[in-house]
């Protein structure tokens, strides 16, 4: 079933501004949405996922507005995906709920698996420094915005990616920097592919939203240090260490993607895509705000909806190898960033970030979304570290999340 998420976007456009749109004329429209808000709209449900909380729902314009409205009241989203047309069979909506349920039921413990410890990857990890970091937070929260609804949408896409080929024009292998271009907005997606040695088919994705948003209609001043300047430098710095090792066995990927606060966009287009090509996906490592330690230092969050359990023990694993700190474990609530788009078409995601929900940073998409003394550097250090333990032992194993 093709879908679109650009009443998504609306919608969550909608919170976002901390307004909501006029929607009562909006077309008749199919929609997966959290069963505990259409029940409480008094919205007919026509199938319910009691497992996931997710209900499908077909919507009038008026239906839609309620459920806007509601959706803004409890929390920071939309809260619903709309379909891009009303499905003519149930069963198809079964088959979509079905593929949530088992990605995001945990029927095994993982907490056998083993990071066996590998001096070289130590070595690696104390080469990332948390003052490179700065710099490039320093550097994208002075854009005016990275919106991807200003006029011009990509100087910072552009300029970041001159600062990739840079980066990676001495490699001794293949890397390659691309532009993305997407149908639903204007603004580019950036990646970096670093060619596997031995198994080039195998890829381990790592990535992070570029763009941010701050004010009414989306046009005030939209610094985005921790959302989402600081995941995109953790990577960038991760990236960095990343390309002074030896080429790994896995195709590695690293993207910046665009339109991430208007409802997924850039990342709904490349997941969609690579589900179309069949392609190998071992894991997709979403970065996600970095820099704010909202439950203390050295205490980070591994979300646990749209991800998956193989994966998130995983992280575990590594961090009781090379890091040592405190992982708690957290919900969104709904598909709060890019790790959701992958998930939904089923590949396994991973979404470690820097605090509980609700201790996150409160002024994120605001001109309050600024480098200050609440921040920390060290933290956001933190998640380059996983990224980069990612890559080197997940980007040279045979490890995978067992397929039942
Ligand atoms: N960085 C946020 C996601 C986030 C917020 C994660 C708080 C954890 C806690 C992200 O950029 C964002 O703003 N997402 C939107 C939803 C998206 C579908 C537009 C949101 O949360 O409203
Ligand atoms: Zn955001």
């Amino acid at each position: 079933m093709k879908k679109t998420i650009a009443l998504l976007s609306l919608l969550a456009s909608a919170q976002a501004f901390s307004h909501v749109p006029d929607l009562k004329n909006y077309p008749i429209q199919a929609v997966y949405a959290d069963l505990t808000l259409l029940k409480k709209a008094n919205i007919p449900v026509l199938y319910a996922d009691t497992n996931t909380n997710i209900g499908y729902s077909v919507l009038t314009g008026p239906m839609l507005q309620k459920l806007s409205e509601l959706s803004h009241q409890h929390g920071r989203c939309g809260n619903f995906e709309a379909l891009s047309e009303i499905p003519n069979d149930i069963n198809s909506v079964k088959k979509d709920l079905e593929i949530l349920n088992k990605l995001q039921t945990r029927t095994y413990n993982y907490a056998n698996i083993k990071v066996a410890q590998n001096p070289k990857i130590a070595d690696a990890l104390q080469e990332l420094k948390s003052d490179n970091i700065k710099q490039t937070v320093t550097w994208l929260s002075a854009y005016p915005t990275r919106y991807n609804r200003a006029p011009n949408p990509n100087i910072h896409v552009v300029d970041f990616s001159e600062k990739l080929k840079l980066l990676t024009q001495n490699s001794s292998y293949p890397i390659t920097v691309d532009l993305i271009a997407h149908k639903n907005t204007p603004q580019k997606s950036i990646r970096v592919s670093i060619k596997g040695k031995t198994k080039p088919e195998q890829h381990v994705i790592f990535g992070g939203h570029l763009d941010s948003i701050s004010g009414w209609g989306g046009t005030g001043r939209a610094p985005g240090a921790d959302d989402n300047a600081s995941g995109s430098a953790s990577l960038l710095e991760a990236l960095r260490v990343v390309l002074t090792q030896e080429q790994p066995e896995r195709t590695l990927e690293f993207f910046w993607y665009a339109g991430e606060e208007s409802g997924l966009l850039g990342s709904a287009e490349i997941a969609e895509s690579y589900k179309l090509e069949k392609k190998n996906v071992i894991a997709v490592l979403q970065l996600d705000m970095t820099l704010f330690p909202g439950d203390g230092e050295f205490k980070i969050t591994s979300i646990t909806d749209f991800t998956s359990p193989w994966l998130r023990d995983y992280m575990k694993a590594l961090n009781a190898t090379y890091l040592n700190i405190e992982i708690l474990d957290d919900k969104c609530g709904y598909g709060c960033s890019d790790h959701a788009s992958w998930n939904r078409r089923g590949f396994p995601t991973l979404f470690p970030t820097e605090a509980k929900f609700n201790s996150m940073f409160q002024y994120i998409h605001t001109d309050k979304d600024v480098i200050s003394s609440v921040m920390n550097f060290e933290h956001s250090l933190i998640f380059s570290k996983i990224a980069l333990a990612m890559a080197l032992d997940l980007g040279n194993s045979e490890q995978r999340e067992p397929l039942f």
